[in-house]
């Protein structure tokens, strides 16, 4: 041991001998705190400290926490989390009835096991809250799954406080990928990511077996605002009396500052109604990339996850694909908030999830109109002459015509976060749907067209207006290519969209796509030059390595990966000598294989997996890829196939 370090330990062991009278339980509350006292937080190990720590500095926000659905996304079955009814209650499901009891204090199901014979189960854990709980099994290889049979929360005059299958309209039998014992609703590796804090999957291929771990068992304090360990040695540092103890630690000792809403003002414009915010937010919106960490479609690659990073760093986020979004970018499958916000005008002008729901409590700000009326002027919007439909009772809401529902898990509504102008001009071209059809679904597009056109006349604007390049794309039609290109090169198009136009062009190169590609390459967001490559995937082997080999070093760890992925399918010969393996220095470019190897690289869930069977992907509709070099790890994570997808269509 050097001997400053003997000193400073030795110096620790005098302070901790004299605040052993007064303020050892200071101590004892933080294991961490003593070695913090003397080397600044920074030296303090990293960990997760739990909820309840936070709690006792942080009671404001800890009682919102304790409110919201976030506390209850997973938690031990007992009494007072079980809302299912088991007291020998019983469901019949395509001739099998299942039958939900008690025993002992403890929850069993009687139901179809792996093998299709009845057997009995105990219920190890609820899942989710409102409006459905599911509940989770435990089998003895250390794999959890989630029973399809789900508990309707709502009350009973809104049809729910019943039993239900998540599959209502097709008879799932044990051998079917999607039975509840299967891989597709194994909640290690499909469900826990999202609904506990500090995941690891520890999964051990020899073995087949799982034996994984959380540091809480729902969405914590520190799901979002990281490992808190350094937090807490600095606060209590700062606590304490002992002069040396206090370090001057901008960061708080916090893994990322949820500041980006401090000292921002929104000052409506009274000529339009709308407000602007006061500066320009910056490129990487911290908060919002931590909610998509669960709040998006995307599949995991990484697990060293750090919240307020760009999400493509540990993610492959699913872009606007066939299949889950309609073309005009309105949700189609579950995809979540993140690439529908993503779309909007609203995140363009800088507006956070944040700014609509208090993120402790997980609530709006503001009940119903009152959330939106922070920024646009209720004299404007909040009228007749805006919404037209003085008498309709009850009266409409923004969101009902700016936020359109759809349907998940049978019961589950959710808003399309795209926040988009109701087109029924483009349902009556392109069959997308509109907000005034999904009340009015007895009338045409067109009489919505032309209501519309009699109230605010003929010129309709919005922020999305890609839907007729992706509609030509996905329909095969001779001007795709064209408005694609448009799309991707337009900078007033969200960059969500133009990452997703790229993509969708990998089947058309032309020298004049491929320098879209080349500015895309340096575009500020990751997803969109994670496009770029995608598009370039079928680039020839001469063009490919200097356009790409400058990405091995990017900032974002996704970005990295996928430009190795794409770099090592090139044959060497085609590498310019001073990047080939082995490297010659350091001072090099570092090669593909080395970026793939050194990035830890397991594929992930695509989405929250449960399919709807609305909305159930058909085979053909899940893009797997038109690369060529569709062998490497990268391409076979990015396609939007899940598991579950690609075991369909090798059923068919
Ligand atoms: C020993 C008390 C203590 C504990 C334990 C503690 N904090 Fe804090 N926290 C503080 C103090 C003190 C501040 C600084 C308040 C200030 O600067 O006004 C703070 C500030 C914060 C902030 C605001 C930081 C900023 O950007 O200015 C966040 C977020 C936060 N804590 C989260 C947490 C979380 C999450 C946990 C649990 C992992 C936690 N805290 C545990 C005392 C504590
Ligand atoms: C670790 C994963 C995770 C993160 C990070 C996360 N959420 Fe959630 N969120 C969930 C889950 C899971 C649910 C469903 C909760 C349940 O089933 O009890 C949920 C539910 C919600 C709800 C619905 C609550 C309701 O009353 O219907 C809102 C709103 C929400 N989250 C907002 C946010 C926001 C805003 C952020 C970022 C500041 C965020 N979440 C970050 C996992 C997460
Ligand atoms: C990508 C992250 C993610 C994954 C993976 C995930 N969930 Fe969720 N889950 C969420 C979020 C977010 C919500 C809340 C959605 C909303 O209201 O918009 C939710 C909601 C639910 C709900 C509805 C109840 C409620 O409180 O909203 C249930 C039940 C549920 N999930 C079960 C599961 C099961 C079972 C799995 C695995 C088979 C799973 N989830 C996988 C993020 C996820
Ligand atoms: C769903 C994500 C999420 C969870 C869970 C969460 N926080 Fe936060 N927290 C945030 C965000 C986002 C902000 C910034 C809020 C804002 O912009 O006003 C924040 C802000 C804070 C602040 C600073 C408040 C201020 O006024 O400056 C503290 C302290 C804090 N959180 C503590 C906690 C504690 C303690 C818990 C658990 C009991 C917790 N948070 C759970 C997302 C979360
Ligand atoms: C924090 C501020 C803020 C809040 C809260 C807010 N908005 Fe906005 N909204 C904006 C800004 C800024 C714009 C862009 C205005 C402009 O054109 O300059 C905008 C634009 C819009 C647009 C126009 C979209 C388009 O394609 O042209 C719609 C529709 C909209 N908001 C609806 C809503 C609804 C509905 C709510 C409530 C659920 C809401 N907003 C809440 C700030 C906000
Ligand atoms: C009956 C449906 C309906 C309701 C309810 C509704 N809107 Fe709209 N909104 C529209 C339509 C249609 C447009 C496009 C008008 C046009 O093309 O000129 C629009 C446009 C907007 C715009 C963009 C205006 C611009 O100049 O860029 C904003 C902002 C907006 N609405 C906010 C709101 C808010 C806030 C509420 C709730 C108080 C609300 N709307 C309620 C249908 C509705
Ligand atoms: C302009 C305001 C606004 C913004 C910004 C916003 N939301 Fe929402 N969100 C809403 C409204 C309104 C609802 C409907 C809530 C209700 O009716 O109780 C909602 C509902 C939700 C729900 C519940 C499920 C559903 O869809 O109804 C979740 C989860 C959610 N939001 C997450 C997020 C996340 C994550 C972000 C950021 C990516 C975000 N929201 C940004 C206004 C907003
Ligand atoms: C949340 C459901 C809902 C949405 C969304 C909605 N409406 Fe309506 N609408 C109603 C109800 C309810 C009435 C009946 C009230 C009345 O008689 O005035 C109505 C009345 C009307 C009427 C007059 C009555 C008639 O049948 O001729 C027109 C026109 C109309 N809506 C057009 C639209 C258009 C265009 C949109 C989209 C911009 C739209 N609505 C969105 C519910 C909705």
């Amino acid at each position: 041991m050097p001997a400053r370090a003997r000193i400073v330990v030795g110096v620790a062991a005098a302070a901790v001998a004299v605040l052993a009278g007064g303020a050892a339980w200071q101590l004892l509350a933080e294991r961490s705190t003593p070695w913090a006292r003397f080397f600044g937080s920074a030296a303090a190990p990293l960990a997760f400290v739990g909820s309840d720590t936070c709690a006792q500095c942080h009671p404001a926000e800890a009682k919102l926490w304790r409110s919201s659905q976030h506390k209850l996304a997973m938690d031990h079955a007992t009494d007072k989390s079980v809302l299912g009814d088991f007291n020998d209650a019983s469901f019949d499901y395509y001739g099998v009835r299942s039958r939900f009891f008690r025993n002992n204090g403890k929850f069993f199901v009687e139901t179809d096991g792996p093998d299709g014979k009845l057997a009995t189960f105990e219920v190890k854990y609820t899942f989710g809250i409102e409006p459905l709980q599911q509940y989770l099994i435990e089998f003895p290889d250390g794999r959890l799954q989630a029973l399809s049979l789900a508990w309707d929360t709502r009350g009973k005059d809104q049809g729910g406080q019943r039993w239900f299958h998540l599959y209502p309209d097709e008879e799932i039998k044990h051998d079917d990928v999607l039975h509840w014992t299967k891989l597709n609703q194994n909640w290690n590796f499909m469900c826990a990511e999202c609904h506990s804090t500090g995941v690891r999957k520890n999964y051990d291929a020899a073995s087949d077996r799982f034996a994984t771990t959380w540091a809480e068992i729902s969405v914590g304090c520190e799901a979002c605002h990281g490992q808190g360990s350094r937090h807490a040695a600095w606060a209590r540092a700062k606590q304490s009396w002992w002069p040396f103890s206090k370090t001057e630690d901008r960061t708080k000792g916090l893994l990322v500052r949820f500041d980006e809403r401090r000292d921002v003002v929104w000052r409506i414009d009274p000529r339009t109604g709308n407000a602007a915010r006061n500066f320009t937010p910056a490129i990487v919106r911290k908060e919002l990339e931590t909610c998509g960490r669960c709040h998006a479609r995307r599949g995991e690659f990484s697990e060293d996850w750090v919240p307020g990073r760009f999400l493509s760093d540990t993610h492959v986020v699913s872009p606007l694909a066939r299949g889950l979004y309609y073309p005009d970018g309105q949700m189609r499958d579950e995809v979540y908030n993140y690439g529908s916000f993503k779309q909007s005008k609203m995140f363009a002008a800088g507006v956070t999830c944040g700014d609509c729901h208090e993120p402790h409590a997980a609530k709006l700000r503001a009940p119903g109109d009152g959330v939106c009326m922070q920024c646009h002027a209720a004299e404007k919007y909040a009228t007749a002459a805006h919404h037209r439909h003085e008498s309709a009772s009850p009266p409409l809401a923004c969101a009902s015509c700016h936020m359109p529902e759809r349907t998940y898990m049978v019961v589950d509504r959710r808003h399309d976060h795209s926040l988009r102008i109701p087109r029924p001009d483009l349902s009556a071209r392109l069959d997308t749907p509109n907000a005034c059809n999904d009340c009015h679904a007895d009338k045409s597009a067109q009489w919505a067209v032309s209501a519309i056109e009699t109230w605010h006349g003929t010129n309709r604007r919005g922020w999305q207006r890609y839907a007729k390049a992706f509609h030509s794309a996905w329909t095969d039609q001779a001007d795709a290519a064209a408005l694609l290109g448009a799309v991707a090169g337009d900078a007033n198009t969200p960059a969500f969209a133009r990452a997703s136009a790229l993509t969708e062009l990998a089947p058309y190169l032309s020298p004049a796509n491929i320098n879209l590609a080349r500015r895309a390459l340096a575009d500020p967001d990751p997803m969109v030059r994670i496009g770029a490559l995608d598009m370039l995937a079928n680039v020839s082997p001469s063009q490919i390595w200097p356009l790409v080999a400058p990405l091995l070093t990017d900032s974002n760890r996704g970005v990295r990966i996928h430009a190795a992925a794409l770099l090592a399918a090139v044959p060497s010969a085609s590498q310019p000598p001073a990047d080939r393996e082995p490297l010659p220095s350091a001072s090099t470019p570092i090669g593909p294989r080395r970026v793939l190897r050194s990035e830890i690289f397991t594929r992930g869930v695509a989405s929250h997996p449960m399919p709807r069977p609305n909305t159930r992907l058909r085979c053909g509709s899940a893009r797997i890829t038109r690369s060529r070099r569709s062998t490497s790890p990268i391409s076979i994570a990015n396609s939007v196939a899940t598991e579950r997808e690609k075991a369909c269509c090798a059923r068919r």
